[in-house]
């Protein structure tokens, strides 16, 4: 019940003014501190060395980004199912998002949109113990308060204040506890292996849906409109016609 999550919550989100990474720093926490309480948090004003997804980097100004992981310890939860996962952050941080943002939406694989730009990234690091996922580190990486990006990066990227300018911000630390609240809602009310009900869930706002654009596949530019993905976490997009199911790597969305 809510009530209980956010008190809880609280008392277990820790606030660093500097770290390399909330990711790494967790990471040795969960294997310096058995048992480390579920769904302990950490956030950071700033990351020197914030990681992104395929082995970026993730920059950000001090206190302009909500930089925030947690763990979990999801139950019989195997690493063909890591997926289930990744869909269930997106979708409490889309939900976390909507009341503002009503068009956010998913960009495949876990990234958030708004209008077409980048507000959130996602970094999920799984400890596996045989085939199971042993613990889970989730980092969430949010664009709040830039007024404005490099230019080089200006038409792909995107922050809350920028979207909204008219509502006042509120402290990283309150929007750290919202967003765990959300997710951790979503998360006490949603059976991780139920991959078809969490996949109708995702699909239903995910960016490009339907709609015809341009993707990179093995250096050719080709227009193509995006059906959803599959139970495997597989992009389906239709070319003339024809369904083609890609893996991350193999296409890339053009702008
Ligand atoms: C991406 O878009 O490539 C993923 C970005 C994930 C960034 C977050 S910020 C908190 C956590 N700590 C990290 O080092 N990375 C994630």
């Amino acid at each position: 019940n809510n009530t209980f999550s956010r008190l809880y919550l609280r008392q277990n989100l820790i606030v660093l003014e500097e770290v390399t990474s909330t990711n790494d720093y967790l990471k040795e926490l969960l294997s310096n501190i058995k048992p480390l309480p579920e769904a302990t948090a950490i956030m950071a004003i700033h990351q020197v060395a914030g990681k992104g997804q395929r082995g970026n980097s993730w920059f950000s100004k001090p206190a302009e980004t909500l930089n925030l992981s947690f763990s979990l310890h999801p139950k019989d939860f195997f690493i063909h199912q890591s997926f289930n996962l990744n869909m269930l952050v997106c979708l409490g941080i889309q939900r976390w998002l909507s009341t503002l943002l009503p068009n956010a939406q998913i960009k495949w694989p876990n990234d958030i949109y708004v209008g077409g730009k980048k507000l959130c990234g996602v970094l999920i690091e799984n400890q596996l113990s045989g085939p199971r996922i042993h613990s889970s580190v989730i980092g969430i990486g949010v664009n709040i308060k830039q007024h404005a990006f490099p230019i080089a990066i200006q038409h792909k990227a995107t922050s809350l204040y920028i979207e909204k300018p008219e509502v006042p911000l509120q402290s990283l630390e309150d929007y750290a506890l919202s967003l765990l609240l959300a997710i951790m809602t979503l998360y006490e009310n949603t059976d991780l292996n139920d991959t078809q009900q969490l996949l109708t869930a995702y699909n239903s706002c995910l960016f490009r849906k339907g709609v015809p654009a341009y993707y990179e596949i093995a250096g050719d530019t080709l227009l193509g409109i995006l059906q959803g993905v599959d139970s495997n976490g597989k992009l389906r997009i239709l070319f003339d016609g024809q369904e083609r199911l890609f893996d991350l790597k193999e296409v890339s969305f053009k702008q």
